[in-house]
């Protein structure tokens, strides 16, 4: 059963990277609501994710509640779950989570139920306040604070397990101790790689850029996780949001949409819902894609694809426009002993890969094709 949770990278929304503390019930209803009427939830975003500071008080017996902004968590998860979505829920190992409300330290069990209890489909389990526990049990010694950690993540792990209830397991510490190598045997459905993205092209791009490498260690199940998309917020332009979108689905990465929808615009609807570019992300065989070549500014991704095709993005990640004149495609190292039939998913038009193959890639901007033999 837990296998098959995170089958593909999950997709949905998360409240941080727009709302962050401001977060209320309204605004889960509101995302809700617009995640089924613009065709996100179609488009299969359907995880709806409280991050931090829902957190309220522990009672007398030690169980968790939620503040006033979420007066009724179980009435939410109700709501939530009859527009045919799943919700998601946030807390930290440590006695506190990053933005200081209350953590889940030796409270785990009682926290799973709870989640269970109200209907919980996701658990984001963020490290933030455990770094003070280790610092104070184990200073100096990085093999004993990281044994703690891969501790702390199992002891919810083995508590989610007890409830009986599935829940993905999104491990969140920035990649510390090489989370890949033993996030799978924690339970990890996914697991950050990096520190916070923000909505800006620099970072977006030193954290997706970062990912080679990483590629052997996805998989059905169990998904390095970039962080969240920034993609409609900020001053993103239309080609970073472009540029972001086909990083992250060609990296395999959870999808989790983190702008304001009461505000999307058509233009970043549809880079979110490209149906293709979302089929890449979601594609079964689950490999993630690694850097095949770059050249100065310019770099090409692959990824194989289930179908037996080739994803191959081409990025553009300088200041000038640059076009393709000295720069071969990378088809020979990609097992393409002549020119592939090729598409381009975000023209959505068939391109003749010949010698006349020369676009122009702006600033920051992205191609992406699909080859088949
Ligand atoms: C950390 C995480 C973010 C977010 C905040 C919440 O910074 O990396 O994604 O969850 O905590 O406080």
């Amino acid at each position: 059963q837990a296998q098959k949770l995170a089958a593909t990278p999950p997709m949905g929304w998360n409240s941080w990277n727009y709302f962050a503390g401001r977060v209320t019930d309204k605004d889960i209803r509101d995302t809700a609501d617009l995640l089924v009427s613009t065709g996100m939830r179609d488009a299969g975003y359907i995880y709806v994710n409280i991050d931090d500071t829902w957190e309220g008080e522990r009672d007398a017996q030690g169980i968790i509640h939620t503040n006033k902004k979420f007066p009724d968590m179980k009435a939410l998860s109700d709501y939530v779950h009859s527009k045919g979505l799943k919700l998601g829920i946030y807390s930290s190992p440590g006695a506190q989570t990053c933005a200081h409300y209350a953590g889940s330290l030796d409270h785990e069990q009682q926290d799973a139920q709870t989640y269970a209890d109200w209907g919980i489909d996701y658990l984001k389990y963020d490290l933030c306040g455990f770094r003070e526990k280790q610092k104070a049990e184990a200073p100096n010694d990085l093999a004993k604070q990281n044994k703690m950690m891969r501790d702390a993540y199992m002891l919810m792990h083995q508590a989610i397990l007890k409830t009986g209830r599935p829940m993905v397991y999104s491990l969140c510490q920035y990649g510390f101790d090489a989370v890949w190598d033993w996030g799978p045997e924690v339970g990890a459905n996914s697991w950050r790689t990096t520190g916070d993205i923000n909505a800006t092209y620099d970072r977006m791009i030193v954290i997706g850029l970062n990912q080679a490498g990483l590629g052997k260690f996805a998989g059905p199940g169990h998904w390095n996780d970039p962080d969240m998309l920034e993609v409609g917020n900020g001053k993103l332009t239309m080609d970073e949001n472009r540029f972001h979108m086909t990083l992250w689905a060609m990296l395999a990465s959870p999808l989790l949409a983190g702008n304001d929808l009461t505000k999307m615009t058509p233009e970043v609807a549809s880079i979110l819902m490209n149906k293709q570019v979302v089929a890449i992300d979601q594609d079964p065989l689950g490999h993630q894609a690694e850097r095949v070549y770059a050249e100065g500014p310019i770099e090409f991704w692959s990824r194989p694809l289930a179908d037996g095709s080739t994803a191959l993005a081409i990025f553009n990640t300088g200041e000038d426009p640059s076009d393709l004149r000295n720069i071969p495609l990378p088809l020979k190292q990609l097992g393409f002993n002549k020119a592939p039939k090729a598409h381009d998913l975000w023209l959505d038009k068939s391109v003749t890969l010949d010698a006349a193959y020369k676009p122009t890639l702006p600033r920051h901007s992205t191609i992406l094709l699909k080859l088949t033999k």
